[in-house]
């Protein structure tokens, strides 16, 4: 069983589908976990980066100044914040995304919407999405399409498709916490994500066997 880590995740949804098949799954984020696992780390990511995991799910990390439907605010920015602020956010945007996808982990996963020609340009090395994925191809009824970015990883097979076709955001109440709501991974996808990588040959088993 792997050591897979999941980042930029405080509700556990991707964790938990992995540990109940046995990993030693961990999630880290800024943020305290919400179900106050001991398997959480709260803290920066890259400082946690070269501890020896088998595979990194990166589920959804910030995206605002990176993805496709914010790219209006790096002509026009939004009340109250200046053009060089919204610069500065894409930097930053993109240099976290670009430390996950050259992470030094054999086998990566970052999950993020269609992203604007600046922030591509901003990341090392990379490469175009592999597959985009919607919820309802996993068992939810809403539409938010998202974008796989995979490392020796093979694109996910949807596992049940469903009618439903409402925004997510129509599901949402408003409130303080409905960017939580609204950025909260679907458990359909991370349950997809536990089965099907899951079982692929991980650094640790190799190291088990080769110990035996
Ligand atoms: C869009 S939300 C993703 C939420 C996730 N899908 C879930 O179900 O918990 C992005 C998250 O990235 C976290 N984050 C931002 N920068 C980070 C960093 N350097 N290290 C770890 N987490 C970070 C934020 O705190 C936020 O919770």
């Amino acid at each position: 069983m792997g050591r897979i880590l999941v980042a930029c995740e405080f509700s556990g949804i991707v964790r938990r589908a992995f540990a109940a098949r046995g990993h030693d799954a961990w999630s880290c984020d800024l943020l305290p976990a919400e179900d106050r696992s001991n398997k959480h780390i709260t803290g920066d990511v890259r400082g946690i980066l070269d501890d020896g995991w088998d595979m990194l799910i990166v589920a959804h990390p910030p995206c605002t100044r990176l993805c496709n439907s914010g790219v209006r605010w790096l002509s026009a920015p939004p009340a109250g914040r200046t053009l060089d602020e919204m610069w500065a956010d894409l930097d930053a945007g993109a240099a976290l995304f670009s430390d996950l996808w050259n992470a030094p982990v054999e086998r990566i996963a970052v999950e993020n919407p269609v992203m604007h020609k600046h922030a591509k340009a901003r990341i090392r090395n990379y490469q175009e999405p592999v597959q985009s994925v919607q919820p309802w191809q996993f068992g939810h009824g809403e539409t938010k399409r998202t974008c796989l970015w995979l490392k020796n990883l093979p694109p996910l097979v949807p596992t049940n498709i469903v009618e439903g076709r409402e925004p997510r955001v129509h599901h949402m109440s408003p409130g303080p916490d409905r960017w939580k709501e609204r950025s909260r991974f679907f458990p359909g996808i991370a349950e997809a994500m536990a089965d099907q990588w899951g079982e692929l040959p991980l650094q640790s088993d190799l190291f088990e066997r080769a110990t035996a």
